[in-house]
């Protein structure tokens, strides 16, 4: 059997800083657990934009189809804020995550017991949360057709389109339902259906779904705005949320921050199994290129080593060394070594990036004692 193979996609900003990180984790499974993966590496976002002029080359994305996993750091930035909308850095992710077809993007926020107190929210509310958000990732106002700022009358009108056929509806609900069943066995489904045409159908399906194949699943339905506030006031009532492209957006920067920081949360977006068996795959942190802190050592790590964890789970099989990386993360931070995005405790260790990185990979040798 061949390596398995990852295209390392590292992006902008702190993408590259967060990813060397990822690097050195990978490093350590290929030395020390015989995991050795094939890494090749390519341009994506603003970084492809200043070297081909395009967000993502046609032979990144012949690419990307052809590796087991793809990991991706983030794209996007100020130098890049008055290019043509065509080709801004954001293009070249949502062309990967549509011609992929990685419909399913999971999103899990998890409160680790030594930041409970870090959480803008207080210690009981978050303590403990275990929650798995399931966006829609290729369809709905993202995709929707028409589009555009055309010109009417005397003004220019701004359009998008929130659009969902039944089948998107439908393999976006199978994902959360089997989730669900590994997990709580609840699924909370999120929309606007008292004032959206596509929420009433998105109902309706995820209902069908359940009634036909998930009897067995607790199934609620919210709109998404009180879906937005429940996240805030009581977040521990959630196992599963499923919701749309856009609200799964907002709703998993506001569950972000139920684990302390943006900085801590990971992504897996996954598609139809390819011949090999495994999902398409890429895998990614939630938050951005934040330009603010980029190039100063003070970006947090750990969203994106997260992310390698959700391939070892989801791609490789690897579940007990998903588990074995996420209990290192979570003896480091109980040891008290903390981002400056984490900054603020009596008693922290503040540590760089890549002490960060140096730090969870110690625990991963320590795993080993
Ligand atoms: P952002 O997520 O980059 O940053 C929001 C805030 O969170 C900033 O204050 C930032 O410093 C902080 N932050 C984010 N990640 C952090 C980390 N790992 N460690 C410590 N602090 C962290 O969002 P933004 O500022 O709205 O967007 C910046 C750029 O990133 C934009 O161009 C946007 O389009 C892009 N973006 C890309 C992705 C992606 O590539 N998946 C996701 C979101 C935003
Ligand atoms: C995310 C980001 C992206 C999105 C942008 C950068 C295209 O905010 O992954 O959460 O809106 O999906
Ligand atoms: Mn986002």
């Amino acid at each position: 059997m061949p390596n398995p193979s990852l295209l390392i996609l590292s992006g902008d900003g702190i993408g590259p800083e967060v990813m060397a990180e990822v690097r050195k984790v990978i490093g350590w499974y290929g030395a020390k657990r015989d995991l050795v993966f094939d890494v090749s590496e390519d341009l994506v976002g603003g970084a492809a934009y200043d070297a081909h002029g395009t967000p993502l080359h046609d032979d990144t994305m012949t690419r990307a189809q052809e590796v087991d996993a793809v990991l991706l750091g983030a794209v996007g930035g100020p130098k890049y804020d008055d290019l043509d909308f065509s080709v801004k850095p954001e293009r070249g992710l949502l062309r990967l995550r549509k011609e992929m077809d990685l419909f399913a993007n999971l999103r899990p926020a998890q409160c680790f017991d030594a930041l409970a107190d870090f959480s803008s929210l207080k210690r009981d509310v978050v303590a403990g949360l275990d929650i798995m958000i399931v966006r829609e990732l290729t369809s709905g106002i993202y995709f929707g057709e028409p589009r555009g700022i055309i010109e009417d009358g005397n003004e220019r009108v701004g359009i998008n389109t929130q659009r969902y056929t039944e089948s998107e509806i439908d393999r976006a609900a199978r994902s959360a339902f089997e989730l669900a069943r590994k997990r709580r066995n609840k699924v909370c489904s999120m929309e606007k259906a008292n004032v959206m045409e596509s929420g009433i159908l998105w109902r309706e399906i995820v209902q069908k779904v359940h009634d036909e194949d998930y009897p067995d699943v607790e199934l609620s339905h919210m709109y998404a705005d009180n879906g937005a506030m429940q996240l805030v006031r009581a977040p521990k009532q959630f196992d599963v949320i499923v919701t749309d492209n856009l609200f799964g957006d907002i709703l998993s920067d506001c569950a972000a921050m139920l684990t302390g920081s943006l900085g801590m949360l990971p992504s897996a977006s996954l598609g139809a199994p390819m011949a090999n068996g495994r999902p398409k795959a890429l895998y990614e942190p939630v938050h951005g290129s934040a330009p603010d802190i980029a190039g100063q050592g003070k970006a947090n790590p750990i969203a994106c080593i997260l992310s390698f964890a959700m391939a070892l789970r989801y791609s490789f099989d690897q579940g007990a060394e998903a588990d074995r990386l996420e209990a290192a993360v979570e003896q480091v931070l109980a040891d008290g070594l903390r981002t400056a995005d984490l900054l603020g405790e009596e008693g922290a260790t503040p540590v760089s990036t890549s002490g960060m990185g140096d730090a969870i990979v110690a625990a991963l040798d320590a795993s080993l004692a």
